[in-house]
């Protein structure tokens, strides 16, 4: 997050090489990262997957076809740095031998590069893969090199409590939680990480940041894709693990936490705990769970949730939720924070609104046609990234009348381009800061937060795709810019 640091020289071993991840995500941002970008000859590939055909060559040749659906253009610079960055191994079945092999592989690589054993080891893997590749490092003693080890995990960590305590024994058995990084991709986005900016380098939020002066915050992730390729795994999971846990509940605590002690990783990682610490138990009625039925979207057919590829007829996953949390400290006792994720919903939209209380109105009561509204303010996290701030002005003419105005800020006027958030990660773990990975405690304490909802979840409203998800959830969601009574 602060570039302050030389950077080690390293090699970057891929697990989970030939999946998605790698061919939509990872590659593409490395491949930004080292060609001409800020980590240009820092850096070597080595690619680890199931795949036995596959060697260096063949690799190479996938590579670039990932990278030309990445919409880089291959051509013979990227040919190069494929040639020059990208080795694979097979770690065929994982077994321990395997693990041997790439030992030797990654000794040998290393030799050939000249690099000074700094290793990063990407666990690009399915999420049932983390504890035993873990392990499998561990054993064949991969888990500490001649120079620094980092292990980089990928959200889910775990699907409930238990299960995320478990696969951080089993991590922890092997690497140090300052080896551990992490990855919740929301805390790359460059206007996630401006939360923190916003509010403590600005005496103008600073001190109405509480209680006494919002009435309300609402968090809302909605996107307009279904769950594409991926029913088979989301069925398993539902909005509340796959967004809920993680990305919202993030964003809820950058909102809500204290100022650290220091602009570092662990003192603003100690505050984000805190306010987990601080969350009220969830009230079940307080939670509105939603599915998409079939229907149209701009003109064109889509199916329901339950008639997606991979999903049972009669699932009970839900692709929408909208809830209700109290951060019950002294900053924010009696202040609703909701948060509403969904798919198939009628836009792509991450913002948080803050809505303020009503001002004294005292003055304005003899002018009974002046409707005043309260004021607030939006971080849109994306897209069309920026703030706005709704305030009331009075307008031209005799009567009192009083209208709604805004004030805005994009980044794309003030800023060229922003970074891309792996991109963002991945000089991060280069850098080895970890302010912006998720630590043990921060993983545990957010999954026991939904323990109870997770396991006895209430009732599923369908929802008709395009919209704002059921009309149910309503009653959960707080208005913009309230309307105070005179
Ligand atoms: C992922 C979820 O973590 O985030 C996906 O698993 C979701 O279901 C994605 O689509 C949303 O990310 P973004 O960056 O597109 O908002």
């Amino acid at each position: 997050m602060i570039q302050m640091t030389e950077i080690d020289r390293h090699l970057m071993i891929v697990l989970g090489g030939t999946g998605d991840l790698m061919r939509r995500k990872i590659l593409p941002a490395l491949h930004r990262l080292s060609d001409e970008g800020p980590l240009q000859g820092k850096f070597v590939i080595l690619a680890a997957g199931r795949r036995k055909t596959f060697d260096d060559e063949s690799y190479r040749e996938w590579s670039r076809d990932a990278l030309d659906d990445a919409g880089i253009t291959v051509e013979a610079e990227v040919s190069n740095w494929c040639e020059k960055c990208l080795h694979y191994q097979s770690v065929g079945d994982q077994e321990t031998e395997d693990f041997e092999r790439l030992m030797r592989r990654l000794e040998e690589v290393e030799e050939e590069h000249d690099l000074p054993g700094n290793r990063v080891f990407y666990l690009a893997t399915p999420p049932g893969a983390f504890i035993e590749t873990a392990e499998r490092l561990g054993e064949v003693g991969l888990d500490q090199g001649p120079g620094w080890t980092r292990i980089v995990v990928e959200k889910p960590f775990g699907h409930d409590f238990e299960s995320a305590r478990e696969l951080n024994r089993r991590i922890h058995a092997h690497f140090d939680e300052d080896q551990i990084y992490r990855i919740d991709h929301y805390l790359g986005k460059e206007t996630v990480q401006n939360l923190l900016t916003f509010r403590f380098a600005n005496t103008l939020f600073d001190s109405v940041w509480n209680r006494d002066r919002i009435s309300s915050v609402q968090i809302t992730v909605s996107e307009e894709i279904g769950v594409e390729e991926r029913a088979e795994f989301y069925d398993s999971v539902g909005a509340l693990r796959d967004m809920v846990q993680n990305h919202l509940t993030q964003l809820l605590t950058l909102t809500a936490m204290e100022p650290p002690a220091e602009f570092e990783a662990d003192p603003i990682r100690d505050e984000k705990v805190k306010v987990l610490r601080c969350l009220a138990p969830l009230d079940r009625n307080l939670l509105v769970r939603g599915q998409y039925v079939n229907g149209e979207i701009d003109g064109e057919k889509v199916p329901g949730y339950r008639e997606e590829e991979g999903v049972a007829s009669d699932s009970d996953t839900e692709t929408f939720a909208a809830l209700r949390v109290y951060v019950q400290n002294w900053r924010w006792q009696g202040v609703p924070f909701v948060l509403r994720t969904g798919k198939r919903m009628s836009s792509k939209l991450s913002q948080i609104v803050i809505n303020f209380r009503c001002p004294s109105l005292a003055i304005f009561q003899r002018h009974g046609e002046a409707t005043i509204n309260a004021n607030s303010l939006i971080l849109t996290l994306q897209p069309n990234e920026g703030f706005d701030i709704e305030f009331e002005v009075k307008r031209p003419g005799d009567a009192l009348r009083l209208e709604t105005e805004s004030l805005h800020f994009r980044y794309e006027e003030a800023f060229l381009e922003l970074p891309d958030a792996y991109e963002t990660l991945l000089m991060d773990i280069a850098e080895g800061d970890q302010t912006l990975f998720v630590r043990a405690d921060e993983v545990e304490e957010a999954w026991r937060t939904y323990t109870s909802m997770l396991e006895d979840p209430p009732l599923l409203y369908p929802y008709e795709p395009g919209t704002n998800g059921p009309g149910e959830a309503e009653r959960i969601l707080v208005p913009r810019g309230e309307a105070c009574p005179l």
